[in-house]
């Protein structure tokens, strides 16, 4: 059964967009079973409508606490099946007990190289500390904000003349090309959250994880 992919977003949905290319191109073998975003007016939401594929929004805000929300969630998602949840530029914090449905099946992009910035802005703390490189990480999701292990990070050069604008649109490029690639492992079955931490092809991975910069 080919793998499926649900898909958690709160945006532009560039990282979806580049998910949906790579599987209509062949090279990623899944489907998407659903995109759900919390925002109605969010991009991503006709992103998924251009593309086909199922979509539900589910409103945080129409919700009492956090673990209501959470559990809508899961009860959609698990309704279409997911053999990976994909966090795609999905702006809240999850609960506890959503981690911990999804433990092992549960990824995220972030735009830092962790450790380095986890939470918000960190473009502009990144060219702040006048940071030579700055990039993107992905990683499983734990109950540590931006701390789970990492599996792949992707370093971009810093420009003297970069703005948060030019820096972010360079991280993207690289996110773009980052998640599709490692949801490829996902796919194959190859990369698994163990008790010993990630492994790729039954081989653990170093604790910062992969460095897959582009090749210039
Ligand atoms: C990305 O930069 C991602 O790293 C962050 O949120 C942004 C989402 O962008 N978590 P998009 O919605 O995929 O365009």
């Amino acid at each position: 059964m080919t793998h499926r992919l649900a898909v958690l977003i709160s945006g532009a949905g560039t990282n979806l967009q580049a998910i949906l290319d790579h599987i209509a191109a062949g090279d990623l073998p899944a489907t998407v079973s659903l995109v759900l975003s919390n925002r109605p007016a969010a991009n991503g939401v006709a992103v998924a409508r251009d593309a086909g594929v199922p979509v539900a929004v589910i409103d945080h805000r129409d919700h009492p606490d956090r673990e209501t929300f959470d559990r809508a969630m899961v009860e959609r998602i698990d309704a279409h099946g997911a053999d990976t949840v994909v966090l795609a530029g999905f702006m809240r914090i999850l609960s506890a007990p959503f981690v911990a449905h999804y433990r092992g099946r549960l990824i995220n992009i972030h735009p830092s190289l962790l450790p380095r910035y986890p939470g918000l802005d960190t473009h502009a703390r990144a060219l702040a500390a006048g940071d030579a490189e700055h990039g993107c990480s992905l990683h499983f999701v734990t109950e540590q904000l931006d701390g789970g292990p990492l599996i792949a990070r992707a370093a971009v050069p810093v420009r003297e003349n970069d703005s948060v604008e030019t820096l972010s649109k360079r991280v993207q490029q690289q996110e773009h090309r980052l998640y599709p690639h490692i949801l490829r492992w996902r796919a194959e079955g190859r990369l698994q959250l163990t008790d010993q931490g990630v492994e790729l092809d039954g081989e653990p991975l170093p604790a910062e994880g992969l460095r897959l910069d582009a090749t210039p």
